[in-house]
């Protein structure tokens, strides 16, 4: 078994250090598990392990909850033992996915800042039985390190009965420091979140535990499973140009100061040049208040043009989390990772004022946004942390490419076969085609800037033909629709597998 004596530092402790099947074996059938972990970042990796192979043994299954989407050595791992009954909150496993769209996972999709008041309060099935988080030290006091994201992980702690971390000999001793762990009392005793800029900290550097309320600790020295990111295509430099020039008129008419307001950007490739982008834009001194902390922000780090980042994980390429090891000593005094319930806290995002820029699957030309379902029905991956965001954000953009499947899909649809965000929500439409500015126009003006700004030129007559003929239809009505058309582009992509006529 690897040595980690010296990173638990409490030296009771040390007999609690078991193997990852001593540890799994603790777990029975039906259990929640509420385990670290967003993105495949901090998440445990040798107890999961463990635990799928009892599975393939013993055939039973748990529930998972975790901060968001996880490496495959906790998501992939069960599902290929058939092990979970109900996931939540947010995935982004092959394998999950196909469980959940073939009725053999529940799946719960929640915002993610909601979703550890829900399980303090059992609205998800019960508390947490069994918290197994990944650390990279225990303290004296038994408190807990964690490593490259924090996620639940502090609420799960303080709630289960069980309590099994996982000292992950790969995570480097410096990230010891970066965290800032805040758990809000829960209604009617809520306080004020006292974050009033990116940089604040308002609570502990670890999670409040006590070495009584460890039951095991488990070595551990897999490195997070980190993913390569999609490379930066033209539509995405595109996007990016078109955000900036945006950003360059509202600075120019003094609705943003020059250094712009904090930002939140969103997961995957398209998120990710779009920060990339404004490594090479005038803008200096940017901050960041985001759930996810991915390549483009070290670019922009690196470039001397952040100042500073909050988010609730690092999800940098392989690459990325290589320069992340590296270059630790200069990162951590920029970057502080918060419980997913602050980074992502509605609270703090409408009172930073903060510029939330997310990728949408579909919208649709009255402004609505379909983030989730593919064709209305199966399940993508999950809301994540759009929603916290972009209600609450000052400037609300969804991004996406105008086609998808080499232009057989409108990204752009008359009615969207699935409602994630409502036209209430969003200010700023970008495709690669342009940006659509839909801030206090009334739905029919909005469908004529959406179509003509950020609709694909081959499908823009189609959408024309729709609206005019669903406002001679409703008499002008406030929100025209043909109710028996509305989701035709979606049944004809089905029927013939292009939404093309
Ligand atoms: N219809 C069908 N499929 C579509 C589609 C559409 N309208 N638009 C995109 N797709 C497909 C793409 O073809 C691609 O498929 P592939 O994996 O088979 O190649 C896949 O969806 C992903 O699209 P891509 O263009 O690569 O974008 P992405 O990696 O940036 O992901 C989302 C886009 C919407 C799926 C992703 O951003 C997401 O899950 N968002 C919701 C959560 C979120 O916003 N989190 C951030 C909060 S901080």
């Amino acid at each position: 078994m690897i040595d980690i004596r010296d990173r638990v530092r409490n030296k009771a402790l040390h007999a609690k250090i078991v193997s990852a099947e001593q540890a799994a074996a603790i777990i029975k059938p039906g259990m929640n598990i509420g385990a670290s972990g967003f993105t495949p970042a901090g998440y445990p990796k040798a107890v999961p392990m463990a635990l799928a192979e009892r599975m393939k043994n013993e055939n039973f299954q748990v529930n998972l909850w975790t901060g968001a989407s996880v490496g495959k050595e906790l998501d992939g791992a069960l599902a290929e033992a058939n092990g979970i009954a109900k996931r939540l909150p947010y995935q982004t496993n092959d394998a999950i996915r196909k469980q959940i769209n073939s009725g053999k996972i529940q799946y719960t999709d929640l915002h993610l800042s909601h979703v550890a008041q829900m399980s303090r309060y059992g609205f998800l099935g019960g508390k947490v039985d069994v918290a197994i988080v990944e650390a990279c030290a225990i303290t004296e006091e038994g408190h807990i390190i964690p490593t490259t994201s924090l996620g639940n992980s502090a609420s799960f702690v303080q709630s289960a009965d069980i309590v099994i971390v996982e000292v992950n000999t790969t995570q480097p001793l410096e990230l010891e420091g970066m965290h800032d762990v805040y758990i809000p009392l829960d209604p009617p005793n809520r306080q004020p979140v006292p974050i009033v800029k990116p940089d604040d900290r308002i609570g502990t550097t670890y999670i409040p535990c006590g070495p009584d309320k460890i039951t095991y600790i488990v070595p551990c020295d897999l490195p997070d499973f980190v993913r390569p990111l999609g490379a930066i295509d033209d539509d995405a430099r595109a996007m990016s140009a078109h955000l900036i020039d945006f950003l360059n008129g509202e600075v120019k008419q003094g609705r943003m100061p020059a250094n712009l307001l904090p930002l939140q950007s969103g997961v995957g490739s398209v998120a990710n040049a779009v920060i990339s982008g404004l490594v090479d834009s005038p803008y200096e001194n940017l901050s960041v208040f985001t759930e996810v902390i991915q390549d483009g922000m070290f670019d922009l780090i690196d470039a001397g043009k952040l100042t500073f980042a909050s988010g609730t994980s690092l999800t940098p390429s392989p690459e990325g989390l290589k320069r992340f090891y590296d270059n630790i000593a200069e990162y951590r005094k920029k970057i502080v990772l918060r419980p997913q319930e602050i980074a992502n806290s509605p609270e703090t995002a409408r009172r930073l004022g903060i510029i939330a820029m997310n990728t949408a699957i579909e919208f649709d030309i009255y402004g609505h946004v379909n983030s989730t379902h593919i064709m209305g029905t199966k399940m993508m991956n999950g809301i994540g942390g759009s929603g916290d965001f972009a209600r609450n954000g000052y400037l609300t953009i969804f991004f996406s490419n105008s086609v998808a499947k080499g232009g057989a899909i409108s990204s752009v649809v008359p009615m969207c076969s699935h409602f994630d965000h409502t036209e209430h929500d969003i200010d700023l439409f970008i495709t690669e085609r342009g940006v659509a500015d839909i801030r206090g126009l009334s739905p029919k003006e909005r469908a004529r800037v959406i179509i003509n700004n950020c609709a694909h030129p081959d499908y823009q007559p189609l959408l024309m033909d729709y609206l005019e003929r669903a406002e001679k239809a409703t008499g002008f009505a406030h929100t025209p629709h043909l109710l028996d058309e509305a989701l035709s582009f979606h049944t004809r992509f089905l029927q013939t597998g292009s939404m093309k006529k």
